[in-house]
């Protein structure tokens, strides 16, 4: 045990202590409390009464749809959300949300370490998803999902530096990454071995739907690998280090293969997969680079000329695939983007029948963090190539602040042009559009389900999914380190 205490559910990280509500239509302002709400109400989703310490619900739905489980994905996009604010954070808010938190990463390695340990039909750790008890659930499903363990290695990994930095080393090495092999009994090294050795095979892709090769899973397995070498390293398991090493090189030689060079995009799965995904076009491909992020191991960031090709692509897909986009600004005349779905021909709602499919939250807030973070990535470039792949987003961001500006495929912005600081505010400018795509969507209170009806603009499917709560504080918090 690292801490003792039974706090309630309280972690804020200091910026969020006034919650001062405000008439202004600031969008900033907005998404202050929006993420404040959205803290909150995540945490209500954590370690349910009913269930096991360190259980994530997905959503407390219990019906259309029954989203009453831990899934490994929701729950390690949760916890690396945490983990994320802890790390930024200054050191007053360190001290004060430190022992919750602690406590918070403690029960999630030990339900995790359930997870592992329990008997399931995929008979290994890409099983998605269990009963907050920590009981396996036996229904159908698509398995393997292996982005899964891949995410709960990254985050696992992530906390343990941050354990060793504070002087943990004993629990790291015992319970997070004991350097055992062939049979390990820690959880980072259970799932790294898995992931290192598993990642070439298909599986079922996030949205659990597709068995094939995805290029969201194996983003995540790439930088669990990146990362959980470099812990290897530094716990001494030098050999393991360089097989994961190996392995995330071996991923990235792979990648090459998404692009889609006639289609101007990045496709989601190979084989493409054609019958109700014909395009091959989804948001996933987004989601992936914003949520892999990586100041140790970049790859695919969203800066990337492919990242913001794809970008364009949807964005412009679903402008015009869903009626509510039609709205373009709110009535003092502050653009709004579109409402972002997850692949066109998605007939998911999240109901008892499929139907047409929608916007979701989470996809929306990916586009605006995708913007926030391409902002940072560009801002410390010294000079930025203007191509067929970014062209088409950079004008659209630029175009926001500043109509006449045209930015040209084959002419190159110096860090001292004129130009420049135009594209950094211009990307700033669509993250806060699809910002109040969300606000206009979302409830007073704060409150986010999955989706938003495509006709009638309602919050739809599963009531306060944990992982648009995570997608909004993410957001928000991007959007705070870029301005
Ligand atoms: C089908 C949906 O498309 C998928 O995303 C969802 O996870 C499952 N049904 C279970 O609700
Ligand atoms: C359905 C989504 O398709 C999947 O990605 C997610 O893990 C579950 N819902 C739970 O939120």
């Amino acid at each position: 045990m690292l801490t003792t205490t039974n706090s309630a559910h309280s972690l804020r990280f200091a910026r969020e202590t006034s919650r001062t509500p405000t008439t202004s239509d600031n969008v900033a302002d907005w998404a202050k409390q929006a993420r404040a709400a959205a803290l909150e109400k995540a945490q209500a989703n954590i370690s349910p009464p009913d269930g096991q310490p360190g259980a994530v619900l997905a959503s407390p739905s219990r019906q259309d749809p029954n989203y009453y489980y831990h899934w490994v994905r929701d729950g390690a996009r949760t916890m690396r959300a945490f983990v994320h604010l802890y790390d930024v954070c200054d050191a007053e808010a360190k001290a004060s949300v430190r022992e919750s938190l602690f406590e918070m990463l403690e029960r999630y390695v030990t339900f995790s370490k359930l997870n592992q340990t329990t008997p399931t039909l995929t008979r290994g750790p890409g099983e998605p998803k269990f009963y907050v008890t920590g009981q396996a659930f036996d229904g159908p499903w698509g398995r393997p999902q292996n982005d899964a363990p891949a995410q709960r290695a990254l985050v696992l990994t992530r906390w343990a530096k941050h354990l060793l930095g504070e002087g943990h080393e004993r629990y790291v090495r015992g319970v997070l990454y004991d350097g055992g092999w062939p049979d390990s009994f820690s959880v980072i090294k259970t799932d790294l071995e898995f992931v290192a050795h598993n990642w070439q095979a298909p599986c079922f892709d996030l949205w659990e739907e597709l068995h094939g090769t995805h290029f969201f899973t194996r983003m995540q397995q790439r930088v669990a690998l990146a990362e959980g070498a470099s812990l290897a390293r530094t716990l001494g398991d030098g050999g393991a280090a360089d097989f994961y090493a190996e392995q995330a090189a071996a991923i990235e030689a792979a990648m090459d293969a998404f692009w889609n060079p006639d289609a101007n995009y990045l496709v989601s799965t190979l084989p493409a997969p054609g019958g109700f995904k014909p395009e091959n076009l989804d948001t996933a491909v987004l989601i992936a680079s914003a949520e892999t992020f990586s100041t140790e191991a970049p790859f695919y960031t969203p800066d990337h000329d492919r990242v913001l090709a794809t970008a364009f692509a949807l964005h412009q897909r679903f402008a015009s695939l869903y009626r509510i986009n039609e709205v373009t600004r709110t009535s003092a005349g502050e653009p709004i983007f579109p409402g972002i779905g997850r692949y066109p021909g998605d007939t998911y709602t999240g109901g008892a029948e499929r139907g047409e499919g929608n916007p979701w939250f989470l996809c929306t807030l990916a586009l605006a963090e995708v913007c926030y973070k391409a902002a940072r990535q560009l801002r410390n470039r010294s000079s930025i190539a203007i191509n067929p792949q970014n062209e088409g987003f950079f004008n659209l961001a630029v175009q926001l602040v500043s109509p006449d500006t045209r930015l040209e495929a084959g002419t190159t912005l110096n860090a001292g042009s004129q130009e420049s600081p135009l594209l950094t505010s211009g990307l700033i400018a669509a993250g806060d559009a699809y910002l109040r795509r969300v606000r206009l969507h979302a409830a007073q209170d704060g409150s986010l389900s999955e989706q938003f009806n495509r006709e009638t603009g309602l919050m739809m499917s599963a009531r306060d999914l944990t992982w648009s709560y995570v997608a909004m504080v993410l957001a928000e918090n991007w959007r705070s380190l870029v301005t």
